[in-house]
């Protein structure tokens, strides 16, 4: 008999209802807060695992309970959000994702797990996969973007780095894909909202990222708070047990969102909470997140015959078995030893992940600022507040560690004079600082107006219905902007803000986004020049609240927008293009691509195509490019996006130079989903386009065939 076997062979019903039990321990709060008492719970078996607890101090005093006072001597599973980093706080995942670097995206995620395992932390509730197209929903700022292939190639990576080779090696941590799913589409961007999207749209946009981290071994799966076309994810018997477990063959462990099975009550779907325990145990939810809702009424579900002892215990088998792959049974302790990890390495991570996840929206000649600077002032709410920099998650995190722009820029360039003055509070309704802030300015060369959101006003519970800047940010920047001094905008934020006015008239903005730990340094690097600014938005961004939802993937219209036919898909008070397209992100040089060819103009179903574009660097200044390449299925039995990403590549160009960019795509870059969702090849004609962004207008584009195998 196994470790496993013999176990739950020995294991009361109270044992094993335990081991499916997850508590709070309250070092961090992340939703509404229960009583009882944790120690007494632990040692009566009642509780398998805790989140909001680390340190190794604090993890190893429960294990020992657990270990020492517990009847069968099971240990804990230590689990806590890290979104973006542990103690090294980095870019929010929506930023570093506009660094089209899977590189990074691992990189980033080995540093956490290393910091997290350190501090007895053996799972995260990340990567958070909700293809996010809403920007009123603050929780944007945690998940890649509007894209879905990108969504699956950072599921991808996010899972190599906290999961490692093996999950049992002592700085790996296993990874949570959350949250499953479709919590992206919640009615009007309000989070916790209800999402009715088709069925379609599930399989094509909001699923694939989940799949493609079932298919790299992602240890556990978070069951979303959402319900999904009526029914909520933590009951949906058709997409947790038929699709998860039956199709996609996923035998790790879900868990619930936090109180979720509690909330099936509210959503109306269970008559009292047994009836919720029972709902969610058959739909396949192993761990009960916080609700406490398992222990108090599976055995009256089982009692009711709501439930078989079956579900339970297969339930209370996966739990073991991942408690086992991460050889908590050998080594319940797990420690890290002090040569897996460099304080310094994992410094210098955070500085190039924050340069790389900087966008540069717009330059009208003015970046970077000269060497010789003499005096800049630095104004705005956001210009030296370290706390802010650190973004919705960062719970182990501190502000001490943060650099803030006026930080940075000091350090940069100590022989300029640079002054400061926050001038309002990021949301608040005094405007009495605002003449003195920008009275600052009077000598300055340029002003580097610091705006944008608190780091808490995105993330978790934080929509907002106008995302624009918040309190008196808007008369600081029109004061500002009426100095007649340059203002280079730096944008803090968690999601797109709505300043199509700002971007009109500053000279620059800078997209910062929520850069974590080194924000400061690697802003000062760009802002000098000394980092030529790579990353691409993940997402279109829209010129006003009334276009989202606006991606760049939508369907087509059979009357497509045309300014001198009114009778066509458009406002009649606003463009329907985004302020800026999906990919948008300039540097300081200039790409040009030409001659977009093909290896062939017909392939089938075994064949692979061969892409290859010039790009050429038309700039003075070494440069690094992303270069996306789009599909567009022409005729097809469901209509097919207007574009669909199937790759993109880097390049790096000295001055001047140019290479030629080469992709290689299989023909499953063609596929659709047919009626039943099944991938197929159809026969018949498609567009491929290149470019720099996802504005159609300015893609080079190329035919090929499909032919019947
Ligand atoms: C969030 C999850 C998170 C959990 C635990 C919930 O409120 O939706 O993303 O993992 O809390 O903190």
């Amino acid at each position: 008999m196994d470790l496993i076997d013999s176990l739950v062979a020995n294991m009361t019903l109270a044992e094993k209802i335990g081991q499916l039990n997850m508590v709070t321990a309250g070092q961090a709060i992340t939703g509404p807060v229960g009583g009882g008492n944790l120690e007494e719970n632990l040692r009566a078996g009642n509780i398998g695992s805790v989140l909001n607890l680390w340190g190794r101090e604090a993890t190893s005093a429960l294990q020992k309970i657990a270990l020492e006072e517990t009847r069968l001597a099971i240990p804990l599973l230590f689990g806590l959000d890290i979104l973006h980093g542990h103690k090294t706080i980095f870019p929010i995942p929506l930023a570093e994702a506009a660094a089209f670097d899977p590189i990074l995206w691992e990189l980033t995620a080995r540093a956490a797990a290393i910091e997290a395992a350190n501090d007895g932390l053996a799972l995260t509730f990340a990567p958070m996969l909700d293809i996010a197209r809403d920007p009123r929903w603050g929780r944007i700022a945690e998940s890649p973007g509007e894209d879905t292939f990108v969504g699956a190639k950072f599921a991808e990576a996010k899972i190599r780095g906290f999961q490692g080779a093996s999950l049992s090696a002592a700085p790996s941590i296993a990874a949570t894909a959350k949250h499953f799913c479709g919590g992206g589409a919640a009615q009007a961007g309000r989070d916790y909202g209800p999402v009715d999207v088709s069925e379609r749209t599930l399989h094509e946009v909001y699923l694939p990222p989940f799949r493609a981290a079932v298919d790299a071994g992602c240890a556990a799966i978070m069951a979303a708070f959402n319900s999904v076309a009526g029914v909520p994810m933590v009951a949906h018997k058709g997409f947790l047990r038929d699709y998860l477990r039956t199709e996609l063959g996923f035998d790790g462990v879900i868990i619930s969102d936090y109180n979720a099975i509690a909330e099936l009550m509210q959503h109306g779907v269970a008559a009292d909470l047994v009836e919720a325990a029972a709902l969610a145990l058959r739909a396949s939810v192993d761990i009960d997140m916080v609700s406490g809702v398992y222990v108090s009424c599976l055995p009256k579900a089982l009692a009711r015959g709501l439930v078989e002892l079956e579900d339970i215990d297969a339930a209370v088998r996966r739990v073991l078995r991942l408690k086992q792959k991460l050889g908590l049974f050998d080594d319940p302790y797990r420690r890290v030893s002090p040569a897996e990890f460099s304080t310094q390495a994992t410094a210098a991570l955070a500085a190039d992940a924050a340069r790389r996840s900087i966008t540069l929206l717009a330059n009208r000649d003015i970046l970077p600022l000269p060497a010789n600077s003499r005096r800049i002032a630095v104004i705005g709410p956001l210009g030296d507040a370290p706390a802010e920099m650190l973004g919705p998650w960062a719970l182990a995190g501190s502000a001490e560690h943060c650099v803030t722009t006026l930080a940075g820029l000091r350090t940069a360039l100590p022989q300029c004079e640079i002054v400061f003055a926050a001038g309002v509070d990021v949301d608040s309704d005094d405007g009495s600082g605002i003449a003195a802030a920008c009275a600052l300015s009077a000598d300055a060369e340029v002003i580097v107006l610091c705006l944008g959101e608190r780091a808490d006003m995105s993330g978790e519970a934080a929509s907002r219905a106008t995302p624009g800047l918040p309190g008196r940010q808007r008369e600081l920047a029109e004061s500002a902007l009426a100095t007649g001094v340059p203002v280079v905008v730096i944008l803090f934020s968690g999601r797109p803000l709505m300043i199509t006015w700002l971007v009109e008239r500053a000279r620059a903005v800078v997209g910062a986004w929520f850069l974590g730990d080194m924000a400061g340094r690697a802003i000062a690097d760009v802002l000098t020049g000394h980092f030529n600014p790579t990353a691409r938005l993940p997402i279109s961004w829209p010129r006003e609240t009334g276009q989202i939802p606006i991606f760049y993937s939508s369907r087509p219209t059979g009357r497509p927008a045309d300014a001198a036919d009114p009778f066509t898909s458009k406002y009649l008070d606003l463009s329907v293009e985004p302020l800026f397209p999906f990919g948008h992100g300039l540097s300081f040089s200039r790409v040009e691509l030409k001659n977009l060819r093909l290896n062939r103009t017909e392939f089938r179903a075994q064949d692979w195509i061969k892409v290859e574009v010039d790009a050429i660097n038309t700039g003075t200044l070494a440069t690094e490019e992303t270069i996306f390449l789009f599909v567009h299925d022409l005729v097809s039995t469901v209509a097919r996006p207007l574009l669909e990403l199937k790759a993109w590549a880097k390049v790096a160009l000295g001055p001047n130079q140019s290479k030629v960019v080469a992709f290689t795509l299989p023909a499953q870059s063609f596929h659709v989903l047919d009626k039943n969702f099944e991938s197929v090849l159809e026969p018949g004609d498609f567009h491929i386009f290149v470019g720099l962004n996802a504005d159609r207008k300015s893609l080079l584009k190329v035919s090929l065939r499909a032919l019947a195998s």
